[in-house]
C-alpha cells in the first residue's frame, strides 16, 4: 500500500486523495507523542476490557485486543516496533499495526476519539511523571537536609539587598530552600489531582450513543479518588479542550525551576573568591581551557539557565490555548514537546542538584570571619537598647548615630570605647558591647522559623521525620 493510501485508513472514508507529502511532514506527531506508547496502550486495554463488559465486544474480541496490545508493546520495548510518520500519531500507529494482526481491533475505536483517546493519554503520563518528580524532589530534600545537620554551627552573613544583613547558619539558609522544595511537592500533587479525571468517553465532543460504562474504564486506568472511587470527567467537551493538567505541571516545574534557580545563583555567589563560603565538587565543576586556575561551578549555572527552559514551557501552553475555540482543535497536539521537555529536563535537574548539593563543602572558618562583622548585630544593639525602655525608633537612631561614630574613627562597631558609644547616645551604659558575642546573638533566637541553634535543631529533626 502507498504511503497516501495508508493515511486514509482510519479518516479517509470520505477522502479521494491522500494528505500531500508536505502536509504528513506538518501534521505528523509521532516523532515526539510516541513516548505516550505505554499509555496508549494501557488505555486501549482498558477500553476493550468495558466494551466487553457492555457485549460491545465478545470475550474472545477482547482477549485477542488485549494479547495483540501486549504483544506490541513488548515489540515498542525491545526497539522492533516501526514508527510510521504516514499513520501520523502513536493511536494511529497501534491502532493499525493490532489491526494487521487481529481483526477485531477494527472494533476497538467503537465509542472512542482520539480527542478523548489522547486526553487520556496525556493524564496518565503527567501522573506517572508526578511520581517520579515527586521522588527526585524528596531525594533533593533529603540531601539538604542532610546537609544542613552537617552544619549547623557554620555561621554565615545572611543578606538582604545582597549585603551583609543579619547573622544566620548555613542549616537555616539550606532550610528556606527545603520550605521551597516541599511546596514544590505539593504542587506536583496539585497537577496530578488535576490530571486525576478520566476522560474516555467523552468521544470527539459529545460522547457516545453506545451504551458504555465510563466508570469501569476510570477504574481500570486507576482515576479514582482516595477511596477507590472512579472519577470520570464531568463534561465531555471541556474534557477534550482542557488541557490545564499539563499547564499546572509545567507552571510547577516552572516555580520549581525558579527555586533552584535561586539556589543555584547562591551556591555560585558563595563558592566565588570574594565569598569563599563553598566548594563545589569537582564532578560538578568544570575548569577553563584557557585560564589554568579556573574551577567554574557549571551545574549550578546550567541550572539557572534550566529555568528558563521551564518558564518557555509554560508560556508555550498559556499561549497555545488562550484564545482556543471550543472544543478540539489541532493546535493541541503541539501540547506536547513543551510537556515532554519540562518532564525531562526538571528530573535531570533535580538529579544534578541532589548530586551537586552532596558534595558541597563550606569553609567555617570564612563563613565565621564573615558571621563575625560586628556590623550585623547593630539590630541586636538596638533590641538591646528597646529592653532598656527606648522605643524603637529612636534605638534605630540611636545606633545609626553610634555607626555613623565607629566609620569615622575607622573602628569596629564593638571596639568602641563607652566614652565613644555616648557621644552618640547616653544610652550606651556599660554591657553594651555584650551584644557583639555571636553566641548570645543566636541563642536569643529561638522561636518559631527563627535561626537559633535549638529551632535549626528542632526543624531539622521535623524534616527529616518526615521525610523518612
Ligand atoms: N495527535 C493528535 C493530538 O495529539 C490526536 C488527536 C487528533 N484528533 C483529531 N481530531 N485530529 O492532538
Amino acid at each position: 500500500m502507498s504511503a497516501r493510501k495508508k493515511a486514509q485508513v482510519t479518516w479517509g472514508g470520505r477522502f479521494n486523495a491522500g494528505p500531500a507529502e508536505l502536509m504528513l511532514q506538518f501534521g505528523e506527531s509521532v516523532s515526539f507523542d510516541h513516548r505516550l506508547w505505554a499509555q496508549d496502550i494501557r488505555g486501549s486495554q482498558a477500553h476493550a476490557t468495558m466494551l466487553a463488559k457492555v457485549g460491545i465486544l465478545t470475550a474472545k474480541e477482547r482477549d485477542a485486543i488485549l494479547r495483540g496490545l501486549t504483544a506490541i508493546g513488548q515489540e515498542i520495548a525491545a526497539g522492533k516496533f516501526k514508527w510510521s510518520r504516514e499513520l501520523e500519531d502513536v493511536h494511529m500507529n497501534i491502532e493499525s499495526a493490532l489491526t494487521a494482526r487481529v481483526p477485531a481491533a477494527a472494533k476497538l475505536h467503537t465509542a472512542r476519539s482520539r480527542n478523548d483517546q489522547v486526553a487520556t493519554d496525556v493524564r496518565l503520563w503527567i501522573k506517572d511523571q508526578c511520581a517520579v518528580i515527586d521522588a527526585g524532589l524528596v531525594a533533593l530534600l533529603q540531601a539538604l537536609v542532610k546537609l544542613a545537620a552537617a552544619n549547623q554551627d557554620v555561621l554565615v552573613p545572611g543578606y538582604t539587598h545582597l549585603q551583609r544583613a543579619q547573622p544566620v547558619s548555613v542549616a537555616h539558609h539550606l532550610l528556606a530552600y527545603v520550605e521551597m522544595f516541599s511546596r514544590d511537592r505539593k504542587r506536583v500533587a496539585a497537577a496530578a489531582d488535576s490530571a486525576n479525571w478520566c476522560p474516555l468517553g467523552s468521544g470527539a465532543i459529545a460522547g457516545t450513543t453506545l451504551p458504555i460504562h465510563r466508570a469501569t474504564t476510570a477504574k481500570l486506568l486507576g482515576f479514582v479518588d482516595a477511596k477507590g472511587k472512579p472519577r470520570v470527567t464531568t463534561n465531555s467537551m471541556d474534557a477534550v479542550a482542557d488541557r490545564d493538567p499539563a499547564t499546572e505541571f509545567c507552571f510547577a516545574a516552572a516555580l520549581c525551576g525558579v527555586h533552584l534557580s535561586r539556589l543555584a545563583e547562591d551556591m555560585i555567589l558563595w563558592s566565588s573568591a570574594e565569598f569563599g563560603f563553598a566548594r563545589m565538587p569537582d564532578e560538578f565543576s568544570t575548569g577553563s581551557s584557557l585560564m589554568p586556575q579556573k574551577r567554574n561551578p557549571d551545574s549550578m549555572e546550567l541550572l539557572r539557565g534550566k529555568s528558563a527552559r521551564f518558564q518557555a514551557s509554560l508560556t508555550h501552553l498559556l499561549t497555545l490555548t488562550k484564545g482556543l475555540p471550543l472544543t478540539y482543535n489541532r493546535d493541541l497536539q503541539d501540547d506536547k514537546p513543551p510537556l515532554f521537555d519540562a518532564a525531562d529536563q526538571w528530573q535531570l535537574a533535580l538529579a544534578v542538584t541532589t548530586a551537586t548539593m552532596s558534595g558541597v563543602t563550606f569553609n567555617k572558618a570564612r563563613c565565621l570571619a564573615a558571621a563575625s562583622d560586628p556590623a550585623l548585630l547593630a539590630t541586636d544593639l538596638a533590641d538591646w537598647l528597646v529592653v532598656k525602655g527606648m522605643p524603637f525608633r529612636q534605638a534605630h537612631h540611636a545606633v545609626g548615630r553610634l555607626v555613623a561614630v565607629a566609620e569615622k574613627l575607622n573602628k569596629p562597631l564593638n571596639k568602641l570605647s563607652d566614652g565613644e558609644a555616648q557621644s552618640a547616645d547616653a544610652a550606651f551604659t556599660q554591657g553594651w558591647q555584650s551584644v557583639f558575642d555571636l553566641q548570645r546573638a543566636f541563642a536569643a533566637r529561638e522561636n518559631d522559623g527563627m535561626p537559633g541553634p535549638k529551632s535549626v535543631a528542632r526543624e531539622i529533626a521535623r524534616w527529616q521525620k518526615s521525610l523518612r
